[in-house]
């Protein structure tokens, strides 16, 4: 059985993420298996286990121990409720996450922990990025820190959401979610880790449109900065999927990429998402 002592955290890099061997989700896994799990999240932002060949039942009660899960607004739209999502690209269905982002930052209260499994792969292609936003916090200067500091950044769902929902579920259930979901939220630019205290600079690109009160320009301005933080090869991993490979990270301090370099190759990832109790705070 995996026991705290059993499990090998092996970071990846020093900004962010870790490989986690001797662990078996289909096994309970004890209390204090799952609190070093949760320290190591909380240490390395992103988590990465082979072979985990989970049911989707299995991997929403391993998700349930972080926290109630997120029902995505579409699965709403749906009417179904349901927890678990399928991200499946194909020629007709190109790939979607496309573009820095968290998920869901554009509502009030966005999830805290995503967890993605591997189901089916392409030949070649089709990695995952992820950048940590406590390290583009570290970069910036203490001036250019406090001039950042109390700036809001205006979230919007945006066109592609709603085109990548159509290619998803239909048309009809894109036009339900066009009608009924809050689409627009404003959240501090720079955050505080509700768990860790660090701050976090809560930026999404594929999502934020402005930073309010700003003239156009200045806006973009900052924004292409920030953008240049992220992208920086040092604050990123990168990983490679096989099949039964399990993601787990921390929406609160990350931002993630799809490469769509399998394109039209197909690409089957299974997700859920856990909600936090509070939304994003200063
Ligand atoms: C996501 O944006 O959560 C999906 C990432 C992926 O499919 O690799």
């Amino acid at each position: 059985m995996t026991t705290g002592s059993t499990l090998r955290i092996t970071p990846l890099t020093k900004a962010i993420g870790a490989e986690v061997g001797g662990i078996d989700l289909r096994e309970p896994l004890p209390d204090e298996a799952f609190d070093a799990l949760q320290q190591a999240l909380l240490r390395h932002q992103v988590l990465f286990l082979r072979d985990q060949p989970l049911s989707d039942a299995q991997h929403l009660d391993f998700a349930r121990r972080f926290g109630p899960l997120t029902i995505h607004p579409t699965s709403r739209a749906k009417g179904t409720g349901a927890h678990v999502e399928f991200i499946e690209d194909d020629e007709q269905s190109p790939p979607k996450a496309t573009r820095w982002h968290s998920d869901l930052t554009w509502l009030p209260v966005p999830p805290k922990i995503g967890i993605l499994s591997a189901r089916l792969l392409p030949e070649t292609g089709g990695d995952t990025m992820w950048s940590s936003l406590t390290a583009a916090y570290r970069a910036l200067s203490l001036p250019m820190r406090e001039r950042v500091e109390g700036l809001i950044a205006l979230h919007d769902a945006g066109e592609q959401f709603f085109r990548g929902a159509e290619l998803a579920a239909g048309k009809e259930i894109a036009d339900v979610l066009r009608a009924t979901v809050s689409q627009t939220t404003e959240h501090p630019l720079v955050v505080r880790h509700p768990d860790t205290g660090e701050k976090v600079l809560y930026f999404s690109a594929a999502t934020i449109t402005k930073i309010v009160g700003l003239h156009p320009a200045e806006s973009r301005m900052w924004l292409d900065f920030f953008w240049s933080l992220v992208d920086r090869a040092e604050h990123c991993v990168r990983w490679r999927w096989r099949v039964d490979d399990l993601a787990i990270w921390d929406e609160r301090c990350t931002l993630h990429v799809a490469l769509p370099d399998h394109y039209p190759a197909r690409r089957v990832m299974r997700r859920c998402t856990v909600d936090p109790e509070i939304g994003p705070r200063a």
